[in-house]
């Protein structure tokens, strides 16, 4: 790890804020998926044992700059406070003279949870002042929000101008876990990428095929470059604009590049949807795929049995619906099965392994949805760049 991380600091007596990435689900105005929080935990009590006053900072959903009370931070506060067994005082603002008075009277081993920082728009835009305001309330910053590492907002990038700034142990896992399967995997190595588009993931297919030594590609994507085959996908989610990248794909790969032989059809997008099986060739006129077949689970189990590594992303049919959710379980067990050092990378793929029960047989479950897709395409985070290096001096101290 090039970056200084919370190890490398002395925080007694320090008032620490720490980005978070707390973008939780929320049901019922509570906390519906602590997973986020949880990740956060190691960091927040190594340094509360260490003698700092904690001040914790996150966006949660997209309020576009707007104040609304059902994004407020209040849950992920007694979510939090119930985990940590302690106190976690939130405040309605993450700037002003209120939060102010808050920070300069924490004691050490205090917990201050600030409001939702997308409330204010100079937080998106990285406005300089509104990063100022932000690294006022601290004496150094930790960025645990691996989650949020692919954005160059105000609290991610802005603020490590102001303040000394290093990484968090959330943080640091991630980027040992994801960069060591991408720079030093065990072979052979196998990707798995699914999910709705292909026009996000281009970068990362043609990131991936320089890498690993199979590729398996499922999920609405796939139809993509089914169509781009020559084959009748009726009226599946489809890219037009990306066939042509995708038949170039194809021709790169060549065997490498792993498609469904089978797939689920639903003559509506619903969740009673009449269903069946079929072969890709024999996709009907007017029905939609929505899930990988039985025969591609079973293709992509024989695939991974033998992988050294595998890295997944992304779901491999709607498995919201649960008459579609076979494949991206199916996958999920076929993970949980494989001896391989396994990556999920991904909010969906993430979530469903979650939900299959299988999370604890997965080597490493990324919290980062859209960033683990960035560093999948060999980008770097601008959330990480930002922070120190380990053979820098102290900034701003
Ligand atoms: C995520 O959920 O992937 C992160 O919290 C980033 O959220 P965003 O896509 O709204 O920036």
């Amino acid at each position: 790890m090039v970056k200084k991380t919370v190890r490398d600091i002395s925080a007694k007596g320090k008032r620490v804020l720490i980005r978070a990435d707390f973008n939780v689900p929320l049901e019922n105005g509570e906390v519906a998926d602590d997973t986020r929080i949880r990740a956060v935990l190691p960091t927040i009590q190594y340094l509360l044992e260490q003698g700092a006053a904690v001040i914790l900072m996150s966006h949660l959903g997209r309020p576009q700059g707007q104040v609304r009370d059902e994004l407020r931070m209040d849950p992920v506060a007694r979510s939090l406070s119930k985990l940590l067994g302690r106190e976690v005082t939130k405040v309605d603002d993450c700037v002003g003279p209120q939060v102010e008075n808050a920070t300069a009277g924490l004691e050490p081993g205090q917990v201050l949870l600030l409001e939702n920082l997308r409330f204010h728009p100079e937080e998106e835009k990285n406005d300089e002042i509104f990063a100022r305001q932000l690294a006022s309330l601290a004496d150094v910053c930790v960025n645990d929000a691996f989650g949020a590492a692919h954005r160059a907002h105000a609290s991610t990038t802005g603020l490590t101008k102001y303040l000394p700034s290093v990484a968090g142990l959330l943080m640091e896992r991630e980027l040992m876990m994801l960069g060591e399967a991408l720079a030093n995997p065990t072979r052979p190595f196998v990707a798995v990428l699914g999910g709705a588009k292909v026009s996000g993931k281009i970068g990362v297919i043609r990131s991936l095929l320089s890498k690993v030594d199979l590729l398996l590609v499922g999920g609405g994507m796939a139809n993509t470059f089914l169509k781009a085959q020559g084959l009748e996908v009726g009226d599946s989610l489809v890219d037009n604009d990306s066939l042509a990248m995708a038949r170039e794909m194809l021709e790169l790969a060549g065997k490498r590049l792993v498609l469904p032989v089978d797939v689920v059809v639903a003559d509506a997008f619903a969740v009673n949807a009449s269903s069946r099986v079929v072969s890709v060739e024999k996709v009907p006129v007017g029905w939609l795929i929505l899930d990988i077949g039985p025969c591609t689970v079973g293709l992509f189990e024989e695939k991974l049995s033998s992988a050294g590594t595998v890295v997944w992303n992304g779901p491999m049919g709607v498995f919201e619906f649960p008459r579609f959710a076979a494949g991206t379980v199916g996958l999920a067990t076929s993970l949980a099965r494989s001896q391989a050092t396994t990556i999920v990378g991904g909010g969906d793929s993430a979530a469903a392994v979650r939900e299959a029960g299988l999370e604890d047989r997965m080597t490493f479950v990324s919290t980062g949805g859209g960033a683990s897709l960035m560093f999948l395409e060999g980008k770097s985070l601008p959330g990480v760049e930002a922070l120190q290096d380990k053979d820098e001096d102290s900034r701003n101290d």
